[in-house]
């Protein structure tokens, strides 16, 4: 097993769905983050391909000029994807308590998960169901920035540097044997921490991890 249970614990262990009841219209990262997601999608993602959002919520930071064949979209809160003009069809579900996806084998070009990892108390297992949906040479692009809901993360991802946790992304991917070697994007903030908590600016930081299905 990868991550003892410990590791796999949040402070908050009520369940996610009441959490994530109420919807949050807001961005969770900065104008720059997104810019540089957006801009990793035009470059690693193509017209008219299956994408799947994994843990999406009212936006998908998707290139505008960018038209998809189908663009599905997976998260906890309804009203939230029922507002995210680039979805053609979501499903809710609570993936904490089942890992396994409604989707059939080989059937997305492109899996995304953007700052949301840090909720998954069963990486391996849905990494295990990525692998299985994505196309062969299909990708799965995992971003994230430093922020979290950190009553929601899992130990292992808290109580990380940023450094340990592109590691412990790259673990997730090599747990499912198929995976090319992962590409990371490590954009650290350049204002030090103690800086930043007094509101002195840096922006987000800008991490991504992504391999495809050899
Ligand atoms: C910080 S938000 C990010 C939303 C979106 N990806 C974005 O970029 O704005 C975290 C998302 O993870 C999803 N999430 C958290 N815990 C989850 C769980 N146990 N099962 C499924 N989704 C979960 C929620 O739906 C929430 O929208």
């Amino acid at each position: 097993m990868m991550l003892p249970p410990t590791q796999r614990t949040k402070l908050d262990e009520s369940d996610d769905g009441l959490f994530y009841d109420y919807p949050r219209f807001v961005t969770h990262v900065d104008d720059g983050f997104i810019q540089q997601l957006t801009e990793l999608y035009r470059e690693k993602l193509q017209p008219q391909t299956r994408i799947l959002d994994l843990m999406s919520s009212w936006v998908s930071h998707l290139p505008e000029e960018i038209q998809f064949e189908h663009v599905e979209g997976h998260g906890l809160n309804e009203e939230e994807l029922a507002k995210n003009p680039r979805l053609n069809h979501y499903f809710v579900q609570n993936l904490n308590q089942n890992q396994l996806l409604p989707l059939p084998d080989a059937s997305f070009d492109a899996v995304l998960n953007t700052v949301s990892v840090q909720y998954l108390q069963h990486p391996e297992a849905i990494f295990a169901e990525i692998y299985r949906i994505l196309k062969p040479n299909g990708i799965a692009i995992i971003s994230f920035s430093n922020r979290m809901f950190y009553q929601k993360a899992i130990a292992a991802w808290r109580d990380s540097s940023e450094e340990d946790r592109v590691k412990l992304v790259k673990l997730y991917f090599k747990a499912i044997p198929g995976f090319t070697e992962p590409e990371v994007i490590a954009r650290p903030s350049q204002v030090p921490t103690v800086l930043q908590m007094l509101g002195m600016g840096g922006g987000d930081p800008f991490y991504a991890v992504m391999a495809r299905k050899a």
